[in-house]
C-alpha cells in the first residue's frame, strides 16, 4: 500500500505550504487538490460557461487538459499548454472554485484523477476531503486550522509580497464566506475525518508545523 498523508482544513490554514515542505523533505509526491477545482473554475470562465450549467462544467472537469511540472520554485501548472500557475491563485478564481466544488458531478469527475497521484514512494495530499472521501484509508490524517483573522493576515502578507494591495477586512469576509460554502455543501463537505489529528496553527510558525508533522509521519510510517 502506498503511504499517504492527508491534510485537510479551511482556506488559508497553510495546508499547501506545509504539504510542499513535507513532500520535499520526504521526497514524496504531492497533490494540491484545490488546484483541480481552481482549474475547472478557470476553464469554465475562459469558455464563458455559466455556473448554472452544471452538466457542461462536469464535462469540462472530466476532460481537463492539465499538466503539473515540477520546478525548483514549486509546481508549474499548465492548462491546455498555457501557464496558469499564477492565474488560478486569484481570489475570484478561488471563490468560483468553491462554487464549482459544490457540484456532485464535478467532484465525481475529479475523483479518479486525484487517486492517480498515489504513487510510490508516497503521497502528501491537501484539500478539504482528502481524509474523508478521496483517501479514506490514509494512515496519517491531519485537520489543520487557524483563526479566520490569522488566515486572512497570512494571505494579506502573501499578496502584499506580490505587490497586490487588498483590504484585510474584505479578505476576512471572503474567507468566512468560502469556509461556509465549503463546510455546508451536500457532497464531501469540509469536515475532519473521524481519525484525523487536529492542528491549530494560529500561533505556530511554518517550521514548527512542518517539524511536528514530519515527526508524526516518521512515527506512523516508521521512516
Ligand atoms: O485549497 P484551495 O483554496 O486552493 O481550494 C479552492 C476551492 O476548492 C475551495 O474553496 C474548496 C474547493 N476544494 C474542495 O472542495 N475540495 C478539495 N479537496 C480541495 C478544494
Amino acid at each position: 500500500m502506498i503511504p499517504i498523508i492527508t491534510i485537510d482544513g479551511p482556506s488559508g490554514a497553510g495546508k499547501g505550504t506545509i504539504a510542499q515542505a513535507i513532500a520535499r523533505e520526504l521526497e514524496w509526491n504531492i497533490l494540491d487538490s484545490g488546484s483541480l477545482y481552481r482549474l475547472t473554475a478557470l476553464a469554465a470562465s475562459k469558455e464563458g460557461l455559466s455556473l448554472d450549467n452544471e452538466e457542461a462544467i462536469e464535462k469540462l472537469a472530466r476532460g481537463l487538459a492539465v499538466k503539473f511540472e515540477s520546478m525548483p520554485q514549486g509546481l508549474k501548472i499548465l492548462l491546455k499548454g498555457e501557464d496558469v500557475t499564477e492565474a488560478i491563485r486569484e481570489e475570484q478564481v478561488g471563490m468560483m472554485a468553491s462554487k464549482v466544488a459544490a457540484m456532485e458531478g464535478v467532484r465525481e469527475a475529479l475523483l479518479a484523477r486525484q487517486r492517480d497521484f498515489a504513487k510510490a514512494p508516497g503521497l502528501v495530499a491537501d484539500g478539504r476531503d482528502m481524509g474523508t472521501t478521496v483517501f479514506p484509508d490514509a494512515l496519517l490524517k491531519v485537520f489543520m486550522t487557524a483563526s479566520a483573522e490569522e488566515r486572512a493576515q497570512r494571505r494579506y502578507k502573501q499578496l502584499k509580497e506580490k505587490g497586490i494591495d487588498v483590504n484585510i477586512a474584505a479578505l476576512v469576509e471572503d474567507l468566512k464566506l468560502r469556509d461556509e460554502q465549503d463546510a455546508n455543501r451536500k457532497v464531501s463537505p469540509l469536515k475532519p475525518a473521524d481519525d484525523a489529528i487536529f492542528l491549530d496553527t494560529t500561533s505556530m510558525s511554518i517550521e514548527q508545523v512542518t517539524e511536528q508533522l514530519l515527526e508524526l509521519a516518521r512515527q506512523r510510517f516508521s521512516l
